[in-house]
């Protein structure tokens, strides 16, 4: 799949069909956050694959914001958490990437994905044993889409982008000066090319 339409068809699934991922898909998906960018190359997540229904359903009865529950990490037959352990100040950064990586790997792999966010930390880290001082960013469902859900909006690519400072909204390349700045950069790039050692 080319990769833009690949990021426009990832959607929060919330509605799944039983069948099980096979393993080796599911492998496939850790692959994918494994080759994440971090800090300093750090790597520090740590992923927790849980498929027993136990675990699943005291996932589901713990996670809630406000008293609202996700259905979706009951009717989901895999949960994936997302951990990770504070080698940098980026260490939540580095997790998020490699979740990101994973939900677009399991969209190619024509699996649904929701990432959920909604739930108390310290309480999760607790069920699941991971250890104190570790980061839980979050974790996504994963599964078979039983509904195609519609694309919520998006903001249009000209209300978030500026061109080189945030008071020129818009974006705009065409304009001369891009092209200049472009250009000079290239010149430089030449100019600065390893020259071969001059002789004594
Ligand atoms: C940081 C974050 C937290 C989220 N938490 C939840 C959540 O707790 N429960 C849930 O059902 N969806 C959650 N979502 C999914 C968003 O609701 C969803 O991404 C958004 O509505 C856009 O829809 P789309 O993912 O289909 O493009 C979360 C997404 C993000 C990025």
């Amino acid at each position: 799949m080319a990769f833009l339409e690949l990021a426009r068809k990832r959607r929060s699934v919330r509605h799944y069909r039983p069948d099980p991922v096979p393993p080796e898909l599911i492998e496939q998906v850790l692959e994918a956050g494994r080759w994440a960018p971090s800090a300093c190359n750090s790597q520090p997540w740590e992923f927790i694959v849980v498929t027993d229904p136990q675990v699943r359903e005291a996932i589901y009865q713990l996670a809630n914001v406000v008293g609202l529950k996700w259905p979706h990490l009951r009717s989901a037959p895999v949960t994936i958490v997302v951990c990770a352990r504070r080698l940098t100040p980026y260490s939540r950064d580095d997790a998020i990437f490699a979740a990101q990586n994973m939900l677009l790997c399991a969209t190619d792999l024509g699996l649904g994905t929701c990432w959920i966010g909604g739930f108390n930390e310290s309480k999760m880290k607790r069920l699941l044993s991971v250890p104190e001082s570790y980061l839980l960013p979050g974790m996504f469902t994963l599964g078979y889409p039983a509904t195609e859900p519609a694309p919520p909006p998006r903001r249009e690519l000209t209300e978030m982008t500026h061109t080189e400072t945030y008071q020129r909204r818009g974006l705009d390349l065409t304009r001369p000066r891009f092209v200049w700045s472009v250009l000079k950069k290239l010149f430089r790039l030449q100019v600065r090319k390893p020259r071969p050692p001059t002789s004594p």
